[in-house]
């Protein structure tokens, strides 16, 4: 028989024990359901709402339950509708009636929630674990390519030349802001739920705070309403996973650039490649493509949760029910991305002279020679014009501005003396700018210090 079977005079239906059930997606938070039992058992038994004895016997055979369930000796039921109910089923078949006292002033409501809370606050401390790592790779990286020069772009046109280790301090900057965001969001998920009932909480006078304190909370919901209706913490999780997704798939799409032939700026790791099953000479991306890919999927969970929630009158609703497949795909894909993307930058082959050979190109010193007329007292707009003649100049001759003899350049501007070759030279492009945040030596080393320092704080 049903846990809520009183009121019934019929027996469900097969196909809707099947259609109801969440246990086959809800299993995975066992162990939170079970720790939240005990700490509501425990509180109960201190409360004096059941007896110290009850309280006890509960909180140990909820312990040795989870034992068993760890220990694969444990079977959930499908018609048992979702874990809260098989646990609290267990647990009634090994103590009988002193189980059935477990559930006094809770509902599964409240209880659903706080399983959620729990289940994605572990998973926010390990997503930020893997995070650092990442950055740990990028600094790394960046510290081994702080001289190598490369053409950064626009529009994916050769525009300035810039250093690899400032291309991958700027992946650093948008992991460190997704740890950040992890942490605001964890501030919302860590708020205890219990007490909250079905809704409009409970007569039993319980210590809600105990409850709290014992589950490392940092603070219990206010609104009983709100705490068995919200879910907003898991679509802010899943917005943020999004974004961090986002992020990973554009530096995807670059690796997937990189290593082709056409920039050859990077060889991916052989163990971090794929074959082709007819074209003999292929090696292929496969995992950075398929990291770019899942992005689609993680923003697609983060619009199943928000249209779940869409339009849900006050207080729970079973459509609630749809919201754990989503998060757990979205922590989960996360979980898989994030590892195999950090080992494979981590084993790529950084080709320097290829990149400096594509700086050399695309006259990415342009807006330098421009700022060395400023220099010499032109206004820039008409500096600009100059070299912009110059850059014609060079195309239809086929040749790169630092290759034009002094009389060509003294066709342009009389102000362009024996120095323009030492000024427009790329490593000086790139030392000239050492701005905090620019791509000279310097300021990249600054970033990676404060980079580490951010890291050895977390
Ligand atoms: N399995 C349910 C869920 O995930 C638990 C809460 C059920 N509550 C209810 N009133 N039917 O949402």
């Amino acid at each position: 028989m049903k846990l809520w079977g009183g009121r019934f005079e019929k027996s469900t239906d097969k196909s809707v024990d099947d259609f109801n059930s969440s246990i086959r997606f809800d299993c995975r938070m066992y162990k939170q359901d079970i720790l939240g039992s005990i700490a509501h058992a425990k509180m109960l038994g201190k409360c004096k709402i059941i007896s110290e004895e009850d309280s006890l016997l509960i909180q140990n055979t909820l312990r040795e339950i989870l034992k068993d369930i760890e220990e694969g000796h444990v079977d959930f039921e499908i018609d048992a509708e979702d874990i809260h109910m098989n646990v609290e089923k267990i647990l009634i078949s090994r103590i009988g009636d002193v189980g059935k006292r477990l559930h006094t002033g809770r509902s599964r409501n409240d209880q659903v929630a706080l399983d959620i809370r729990m289940y994605l606050r572990d998973e926010v401390i390990e997503i930020k674990k893997i995070l650092a790592e990442l950055e740990r790779t990028l600094i790394e990286i960046a510290k081994k390519n702080i001289d190598t020069i490369l053409p950064g772009y626009t529009h994916l046109q050769r525009a300035q030349p810039i250093t690899f280790a400032h291309h991958m301090m700027a992946y650093f900057q948008m992991f460190k802001r997704d740890i950040e965001r992890l942490d605001d969001c964890y501030v919302r998920i860590n708020i205890m739920p219990l007490g909250s009932g079905a809704l409009a909480s409970t007569t039993y006078p319980l210590d809600r705070y105990m409850v709290a304190e014992e589950l490392g909370f940092d603070g219990i919901t206010e609104n009983s309403l709100d705490a068995v209706s919200d879910r907003d913490f898991a679509i802010e999780l899943s917005a943020c996973l999004s974004i961090l997704m986002m992020h990973l798939s554009r530096f995807s799409e670059e690796i997937i650039l990189w290593s082709s032939h056409e920039f050859g700026f990077i060889e991916l790791d052989d163990a971090y490649s794929t074959g082709s099953s007819i074209m003999p000479q292929k090696k292929n991306p496969d995992v950075a493509e398929l990291v770019r890919g899942k992005a689609g999927r993680v923003y697609g969970d983060l619009m199943a949760l928000l249209s779940v929630m869409k339009s849900l009158p006050l207080a729970y609703n079973k459509d609630m029910q749809e919201d754990k497949e989503a998060i757990f795909d979205a922590v989960d894909t996360v979980k898989m991305c994030v590892p195999v993307f950090t080992k494979m930058i981590k084993t790529m082959k950084v080709k320097k002279e290829n990149m400096f050979r594509a700086a050399q190109g695309g006259f990415t010193n342009a807006t330098d020679i421009a700022d060395y007329l400023v220099k010499k007292g032109i206004p820039f707009r008409n500096a600009h014009e100059i070299i912009g003649k110059m850059v014609l100049y060079c195309i239809e001759n086929n040749k790169a501005i630092d290759e034009l003899d002094m009389s060509e350049f003294k066709s342009f501007s009389e102000l362009i003396a024996e120095d323009v070759y030492e000024e427009i030279s790329l490593s000086k492009c790139v030392s000239g700018r050492n701005l905090p945040g620019g791509p000279a030596k310097e300021s990249v080393m600054a970033s990676i210090e404060n980079g580490l320092k951010f890291l050895s704080k977390l």
